[in-house]
């Protein structure tokens, strides 16, 4: 017998949009234990709900999420909001006993994180944090490799991830900017997913430094009311050793021009490489050092086979799928977990692990030194 799942959104814009495309395609696609049902969207400027209801298709509206949380006919609520509220609405949420999916970086620190933890496990529900990105196929089919020994033992995982939209200085003062709403810039924003990734791929990280930067300090308001400081970083690097021995560098910037959504990782083992570009996010590029010869080089993955991870369920070999494809990845995941009580990766014990790795770059930044991530 199917579940009906009954969904309540948090957030109506970009990542409301993702999620909610999930929602209306998941069922089509997959045939799962348990099916979403979009009983209501909230945001709390009140503007933003009639159009994103229509166009979506979600059956009612709330302004407060505290209404939401309250209602008897919502299992599961998703947290597409700016990062302060994601702890207060997970703690409601799981103390209502609804199952609660979070976007990224799940908290403002790794503090929260814990709170968020602690609270959906004493409440027993499940629990998603939302780094989409371990579900691009040839990203779960570099994981598969990396498990069956295809890579050997790993010495050197690299990842940038660079977009260029703050280069302009015209560009206005948004939530992103200010650390009280946001927690911190393209560090929370970009390097929380490729330190996910590195936690999926290689494994737990021991210690990191880095350095941080703000390189345009004011932007305009768009309400007329003057300039805002811009308090969260716009940059950050970092070095890392990983618990398992290799070295690790992370790089997130919103000042790389005519670079949109460049997340690049490159990975080097005993056995051989993987190297993964999100701007081409069918491709998975291999180099094995088992076969050696003049042929020998790297290769593409053109990762659209049935056998690859989720592309049985969309279409023949070569019909490419693209970034949205992604969260439907996501919420099936979460469905099935749902309906089996199963625990769902990754979930806020993989958010309170990022959240401290992230929290150990921006002290390690402050103080110029190197810095441990706690081991728990
Ligand atoms: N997984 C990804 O690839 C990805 C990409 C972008 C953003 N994100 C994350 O998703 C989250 C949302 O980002 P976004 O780009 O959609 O932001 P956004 O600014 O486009 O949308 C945020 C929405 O939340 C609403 N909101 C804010 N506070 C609220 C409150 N107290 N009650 C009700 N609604 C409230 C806003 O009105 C707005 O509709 C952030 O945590 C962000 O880091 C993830």
């Amino acid at each position: 017998m199917t579940k009906q799942i009954g969904v309540g959104i948090v957030g109506t814009q970009f990542m409301g949009r993702a999620h909610s495309n999930a929602y209306m395609d998941v069922s089509h696609f997959f045939d799962l234990p348990a099916v979403p049902i979009m009983r209501a969207a909230c945001d709390n400027v009140a503007a933003n709900l009639k159009p994103f209801c229509r166009q979506f298709g979600w059956a009612s509206q709330e302004t407060s999420w505290e209404d939401l949380v309250a209602r008897d006919d919502i299992d599961l609520i998703d947290i597409c909001t700016s990062n302060a509220v994601h702890m207060p609405i997970t703690v409601a949420a799981a103390k209502a006993g609804k199952h609660v999916i979070c976007e990224k970086p799940v908290a403002m620190n790794a503090d929260e994180a814990r709170v968020m933890l602690d609270a959906a496990r004493k409440a027993g529900v499940r629990h998603m944090a939302a780094f989409n990105y371990r579900r691009v196929p040839a990203i779960a089919l570099a994981r598969a490799m990396i498990d069956e020994g295809k890579i050997g033992k790993v010495f050197h995982f690299n990842a940038v991830y660079y977009q260029d939209w703050l280069v302009d200085p015209e560009f206005p003062y948004v939530w992103r900017h200010d650390k009280k709403v946001a927690g911190s810039g393209a560090h929370g924003d970009m390097n929380a997913h490729i330190v996910d990734l590195a936690r999926f791929l290689v494994g737990e990280i021991d210690a990191v430094c880095g350095a941080e930067e703000i390189f345009i300090k004011e932007r305009k308001r768009t309400d007329g009311s003057g300039m805002g400081q811009v308090t969260a970083d716009d940059a950050l690097f970092s070095l890392a050793r990983f618990r398992e021995g290799a070295l690790g560098s992370f790089m997130a910037t919103r000042f790389a021009s005519g670079r949109k959504n460049f997340l690049r990782f490159e990975l080097f083992g005993s056995e051989g490489s993987l190297s993964f570009n999100l701007e081409r996010l069918n491709e998975l590029q291999y180099y094995s050092r088992r076969e050696p010869g003049p042929e020998q080089g790297f290769r593409t993955i053109l990762a659209t086979e049935s056998d690859h991870p989720y592309i049985s369920k969309w279409w023949p070999p070569g019909h490419i799928i693209g970034w949205e494809h992604t969260f439907i990845h996501e919420i099936a995941d979460l469905m099935t977990s749902i309906a089996t009580g199963q625990e769902v990766e990754p979930n806020f014990y993989d958010g309170l692990r990022n959240q401290q790795v992230l929290d150990a770059m921006q002290r390690a930044a402050a103080q110029k030194s190197w810095v441990d991530i706690p081991t728990e």
